[in-house]
């Protein structure tokens, strides 16, 4: 997730109002930032590496001239963080100028294509295509419109993009597929912008553009089209009514309710992870003669569900341990032919990398799967891949857990591809579930929220509840007692339905609180029994289940029915729920929820 804005003035100087308007959108993204403007025919350029304040201090981004321009806010992607990657990105010529927030999947046959054609690349990011893409049109004497319209419909992923171009000198092209993109309509200035916060201090009407739409503003006018037909489109203005600090949550009062329903999204984008590096993270894992799943708090959960993942679909064992254990447990035998998957939203949690230096000390084998590029644990693993869930800003880790599993997912499909462990029709099958995911979790988003708003009035002064889960549905109940626990502060058990009765059940009494994680699986036809054990010592049965497993819902206290998918996948749509409640309960109880008591959002210490 980056940030993009473009700011059309008709008259006086844009850059200080593209570089204010950037740090609204800073929230998105803060690796690097640029602005270009355009000047006396030629394209002005600024950019480095660094937060946006820091870049202004070193270069004064104000001072470029021109009332037309574009800027960015980077979370990198492809290409570590750097002066060169930064945007906007500019062609062979400086012809035009481009910043883009999304990934671009079909970019390395893209690239090679261009190579091949003489274009010369600075950067290593998937955007420069583009810019080179649009110079060809414009070498061949198409407008900078068609340029970018012929451009876009080479491009496989996601995109918003502005372009600037001094053949076209009062203009900013725009595109939009699954990335967000708006456009300001102001007083003798148009902006367009990944979000309105980037505008809101200068204009309150708005333009949401759609996927496959394209078009152009000047400080005048406003055109929009559709990329497919060409033909022209009405679009309807909105008067926002958000405050500054409500646009720069969506509207939504907090960052982590909005990050929960950001979820669609960021598994969109993690199903977009680069092939090639997931590819070599498989040879790896396949080739190790043990594997351990390395992470601390919720990337731990995440690497609880992957093992139940490696072992169903690819066979292969892998042992999820806490960071903070793995030397004393695992670190004398471990050596050259260990694999070490380390796992970290951050790649900078101070007991993930002690664990790895450890073990890169016995000639270990790193691999990691993360969500800063240049962070710490990329610098130390040989190999790792994105997770491209853009910077999360409440203390609770909600869309990057989601991210995480989805990318460990497809590392297990493509394990059990190259072993040869799934037949094609499970093969098949499993890939469009994966391609389903963003659809399902929307689902799950519309059905969960208010069921989960109103049980949190009535688990408001829970003196501690108890998730439990089989199976893969373990790790869930996992997450989901780490979630509820850490923002709303009530004491919470999570265990494997199964163990519940060695030891746990003990503390049931009269009306105790019993979440059961139910979805039907492989484990469906035990947890009635463990269900029951629970109901028989007085326990309220809390259920979220299969939609439809009409048995279930009538042994149970409460029941929420979820949508029917692959059991691999269960806990990306089955934690859904819990986020919610953990989110209602902390306001419930009066606390804040992006920021929980005593809790740090990277934890750097050991
Ligand atoms: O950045 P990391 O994934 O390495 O962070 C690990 C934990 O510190 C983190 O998941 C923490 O448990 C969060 N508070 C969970 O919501």
């Amino acid at each position: 997730m980056c940030g993009i804005i473009g700011c059309a003035l008709k008259n006086g100087s844009a850059a200080p109002i593209l570089r204010k308007g950037l740090m609204r959108l800073e929230y998105r993204g803060y690796d690097s930032a640029g602005v270009a403007t355009i000047h006396d025919g030629k394209i002005h350029l600024k950019k480095d590496s660094g937060k946006i304040d820091e870049i202004h201090a070193r270069l004064n981004l104000d001072d470029l001239p021109g009332s037309i321009g574009i800027a960015h806010t980077r979370w990198a992607t492809h290409g570590a963080p750097s002066q060169v990657n930064a945007h906007p990105h500019i062609d062979c010529d400086g012809l035009v100028a481009v910043v883009h927030n999304g990934v671009i999947e079909n970019f390395l046959e893209l690239k090679e294509e261009l190579i091949d054609r003489r274009h010369f690349f600075r950067s290593r990011t998937d955007t420069e295509v583009i810019a080179h893409l649009i110079e060809e049109g414009l070498e061949a004497g198409k407008s900078l419109l068609e340029s970018t319209i012929a451009a876009v419909k080479r491009l496989k992923g996601s995109y918003a993009l502005a372009i600037i171009s001094p053949r076209e000198p009062d203009k900013i092209v725009f595109a939009r597929n699954e990335s967000p993109l708006i456009i300001g309509l102001g007083d003798g200035v148009n902006f367009i912008a990944s979000d309105v916060a980037a505008f809101i201090e200068h204009t309150r009407r708005a333009i949401f553009i759609d996927n496959g739409e394209v078009g152009y503003i000047t400080p005048s006018e406003v055109r929009v089209f559709k990329v497919d037909s060409g033909v022209e489109i009405n679009k309807r203005i909105i008067e926002l009514t958000w405050t500054i600090e409500e646009a720069e949550r969506s509207g939504y009062p907090h960052f982590t309710l909005k990050e929960i329903y950001e979820q669609p999204q960021t598994v969109r984008e993690a199903l977009k992870a680069q092939e090639k590096y997931l590819d070599l993270l498989t040879e790896f894992l396949d080739r190790g003669r043990d594997v351990f799943l390395l992470a601390a708090g919720t990337s731990h959960n995440a690497c609880i569900a992957a093992s139940y993942m490696f072992s169903k679909i690819a066979r292969l064992t892998t042992i999820p341990v806490i960071a903070s254990e793995f030397i004393e447990n695992y670190g004398r035998s471990i050596g050259i032919d260990s694999i070490i998957l380390a796992v970290s939203q951050s790649g900078e949690t101070a007991d993930v990398l002690a664990a790895v230096d450890h073990a890169r000390m016995t000639a270990a084998t790193i691999l990691a799967v993360t969500n800063v590029v240049g962070s710490t644990l990329t610098r130390v693993s040989r190999a790792y891949v994105l997770q491209n869930s853009g910077p999360e800003i409440g203390v609770a880790a909600t869309k990057t857990f989601t991210a995480q599993l989805t990318v460990l997912a497809q590392l297990a499909l493509r394990l059990a591809r190259k072993r040869g462990k799934l037949a094609q029709y499970e093969i098949d099958e499993l890939e469009e579930e994966l391609r389903k995911l963003p659809e399902l979790v929307e689902k799950t988003l519309a059905i969960s929220d208010k069921p989960m708003r109103d049980l949190a009035k009535e688990l408001a002064n829970a003196r501690s509840i108890f998730f439990l889960g089989r199976g893969i549905s373990y790790a869930t109940a996992l997450e989901a007692r780490l979630k509820v626990m850490e923002l709303s502060y009530i004491p919470c058990i999570a265990y494997p339905a199964g163990e519940s009765k060695h030891g746990p059940i003990s503390v049931i009494e009269d009306g105790y609180p019993v979440f059961f994680i139910a979805p039907s699986d492989s484990t469906r036809k035990h947890i009635l029994g463990n269900i029951m054990e629970m109901k028989a010592r007085g326990a309220k049965i809390y259920c979220v289940g299969t939609e439809g497993d009409n048995e279930l819902r009538e042994n149970v206290d409460w029941w929420l029915g979820l949508p029917k998918v692959h059991e691999i996948l269960s806990p990306i749509i089955y934690v859904i729920p819990f986020q919610f409640l953990a989110y209602y309960l902390a306001l419930e109880r009066g606390l804040d929820p992006d920021k929980p008591r005593n809790l740090a959002k990277s934890v750097t210490v050991l």
